[in-house]
């Protein structure tokens, strides 16, 4: 696969780039980013001249509709140096898609293809050297796109700005990550806009996550709104649960993020022969399955976390820690991943885009 990269973008440049100020070593997730950004703005009806500009913050009038009314929407993608310093990105085409299907869900213009991958493309050129080589190296991409057209009035705006962010990263997790079953708070609800990869899905886990995180869990496994019994999502994830040797994992729907990382996942277990079942996933077989030992495994998946593991989880009050394994499969397909997006195995999928 190729990028169309036939978008004329005007590029201005940094006089000096600050990346020789940057701790590589130490970087604390989404906090810093390179030299530049992409900017394109929506007005009378179409998209407008692009540009790439040094990365600073910007004006906005206080009544753009972004603030009071959350037209915000977001992408999350990484881009990987090779050993022969290639910079490649892992199906770009997903994440254009999923950002156009948010578009519209959140009544905001569909940006087009050629503006996305030749946004994408000259941006991340320009700052390849902020791509370092080896695994766990990446540069985090976040395109995002917020209603900027002034007045309070609860309606779309006419105005908006597309734009491309980068940052170097390494895990998005420090440590061992424990979760909550959500037995209150709901992430969404059907007819909702739990699908889109809105800004307010993500606002709207922080009170339950904040109360999760001070009893000592980092996350929350999210459940349907309508019952608390399927186990859905969690908050920066998507969630997979190995019973005996099968993968299970609930399909997408009007409430769950159709993960990029999540739907890799499943195409490589079952291509290397792992019983993998998409299927609603019951909170009560997977009390059953802790208790009776035929839970082995619970990881989350998505672009910033990778493939995570959890270590234990609390539902009712109960404490369930999971068993250490041995030949984890959340371990063995964030390698096999990873060797693909490294270009350290062959991408039989044709997943990988180079820059
Ligand atoms: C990602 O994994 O890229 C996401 O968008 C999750 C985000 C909250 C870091």
């Amino acid at each position: 696969m190729s990028l169309k990269n036939t978008h004329e973008i005007d590029i201005v440049r940094v006089s000096s780039s600050k990346i020789d100020s940057v701790d590589f070593d130490n970087l604390t997730f989404g906090t810093t980013f390179t030299d530049h950004m992409f900017v394109c703005d929506f007005r009378e009806g179409k998209w407008q001249k692009a540009e790439i500009k040094p990365y600073a913050p910007f004006l906005l009038d206080p009544s753009a509709k972004v603030f009071h009314y959350g037209q915000a929407i977001f992408e999350g993608m990484k881009a990987y140096k090779d050993e022969s310093d290639d910079v490649w990105l892992f199906r770009p085409d997903q994440n254009f898609e999923r950002f156009n299907k948010s578009a519209k869900r959140m009544a905001m213009p569909e940006v087009d293809e050629e503006i996305f991958m030749s946004g994408l493309h000259q941006l991340i050129d320009l700052e390849r050297e902020w791509v370092k080589k080896g695994l766990g190296n990446t540069l985090y991409i976040r395109p995002f796109m917020i209603a900027i057209g002034s007045g309070v009035i609860a309606a779309p705006s006419t105005q908006y700005r597309f734009m491309i962010i980068l940052s170097p990263a390494k895990s998005y997790y420090s440590g061992e990550v424990k979760v909550i079953i959500a037995e209150h708070y709901s992430r969404a609800a059907n007819g909702g806009i739990g699908a889109a990869k809105a800004a307010g899905n993500y606002s709207a886990q922080f009170y339950p996550t904040k109360l999760a995180n001070e009893r000592g869990f980092q996350q929350i496994i999210w459940t349907d709104d309508a019952t608390h019994t399927k186990l859905e999502e969690a908050g920066t994830m998507n969630v997979f649960f190995r019973i005996n040797d099968t993968l299970y994992t609930a399909p997408t729907s009007e409430r769950i993020l159709d993960g990029v990382t999540r739907k890799s996942l499943i195409d490589l277990a079952k291509r290397d022969g792992i019983d993998v079942a998409v299927r609603p996933v019951l909170v009560e077989e997977i009390i059953e399955a802790a208790k009776d030992g035929s839970l082995k495994e619970i990881f989350g998946a998505g672009t910033a976390a990778v493939v995570n593991p959890i270590v234990g989880f609390s539902y009712q009050d109960t404490y369930y820690e999971l068993p250490k394994i041995e030949n984890s499969f959340a371990l063995l397909l964030k390698e096999k991943l990873t060797k693909i997006q490294y270009k350290l195995a062959e991408d039989t999928f044709g997943w990988t885009v180079k820059i």
